[in-house]
């Protein structure tokens, strides 16, 4: 498990080419457009600079990792001796099924082929492949440098194996490893987004403001952040498309998402990715 290569270089892609990077592997970074590449070596670096700062690791630690980091516009290229591939590209079921049967084709026949996908199915994305034993899911949280867990999902073929060594690789970034069976929202999003759902409920039927709703939670329940505050960080946007797929996938109207969210959405306010969502960000 030397080789990893990472497909998308966005928030969640940079930060686990960061982490595998600090930790030792050579990583192939890869995304469509050069520019993108470039802004997310950037970012990586200045994550690297908190840590510098905060002495958790030194200069040289810092330069040997980046210099471990390559970046790819190819997808073959990105990906012809990785073995492991995990796929960061945006939540969208068609583009994940067209890549991953591209992969199938480009990997060598040992790559275990990860998606750290939020909410859709492994068992389907591993049906488009000749190797769905080799696929599975690694979902990070966001900050990755930061969080500590990987919900590790194991589709319906997933192997043992293939299970066993990512729970592995993902112990050795010193995360915490937790592994789970693949149905809608898998466990970390099917508490989280019906949570955040709810707050946004409180919100929309006039129950408490915005900030008393997220004190209440950060102070009662001590969260690092309230629930209106961290939908804005996840994407509201995103939070939205969780709730679409609890809500089909169990097709129970408790997963129905607050018509204030969808209204949200529509008009563009997404959160902290497009300037305001329920707080404004300059
Ligand atoms: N890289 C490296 N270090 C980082 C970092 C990054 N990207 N982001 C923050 N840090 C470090 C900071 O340097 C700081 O370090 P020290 O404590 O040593 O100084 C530490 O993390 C805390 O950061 P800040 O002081 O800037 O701010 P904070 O105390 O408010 O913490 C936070 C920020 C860690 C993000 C905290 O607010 C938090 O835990 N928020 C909730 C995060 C969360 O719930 N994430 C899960 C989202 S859901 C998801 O990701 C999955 C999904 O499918 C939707």
């Amino acid at each position: 498990m030397n080789k990893i290569s990472v497909i998308g270089s966005g928030t969640m892609g940079n930060g686990i080419a960061h982490v595998f990077a600090q930790y030792g592997h050579q990583v192939s970074l890869i995304d469509v457009q050069q520019a993108a590449l470039d802004k997310a070596l950037s970012t990586i670096s200045k994550n690297f600079d908190r840590q510098v700062a905060k002495g958790s690791i030194s200069e040289e630690d810092k330069s040997a990792a980046l210099g471990r980091i390559l970046t790819f516009t190819s997808l073959g290229d990105g990906v012809k001796d990785a073995d492991l591939v995990i796929e960061a590209a945006i939540e969208n079921l068609q583009v994940k099924l067209d890549l991953f049967r591209q992969l199938d084709e480009l990997c060598p026949q040992h790559t275990i082929l990860a998606s750290n996908t939020s909410s859709i199915s492994i068992t389907k994305i591993g049906s488009v492949t000749k190797r769905p034993d080799k696929v599975i899911g690694m979902h990070f949280m966001n900050p990755v440098p930061v969080m500590k867990l990987v919900e590790v999902i194991k589709g319906y073929a997933t192997s043992n194996e293939t299970t066993e060594t990512v729970m592995t690789v993902s112990s050795k970034l010193e995360k915490i490893p937790v592994e789970v069976n693949d149905y809608p929202g898998f466990v970390a999003n099917r508490i989280l987004m019906p949570m955040i759902n709810e707050a946004i409920y409180t919100l929309y039927e006039g129950v408490a403001g915005i900030e008393e709703i997220d004190t209440v939670m950060k102070l009662g329940m001590a969260h690092p952040m309230g629930p209106l505050q961290l939908a804005d960080f996840i994407g509201l946007d995103v939070c939205l498309s969780i709730m679409k797929v609890l809500h089909d996938g169990f097709g129970n109207p408790k997963y129905a998402p607050c018509p204030l969210l969808v209204n949200m959405v529509e008009a563009g306010f997404k959160g902290v990715k497009t300037g305001e969502g329920f707080y404004a960000y300059t």
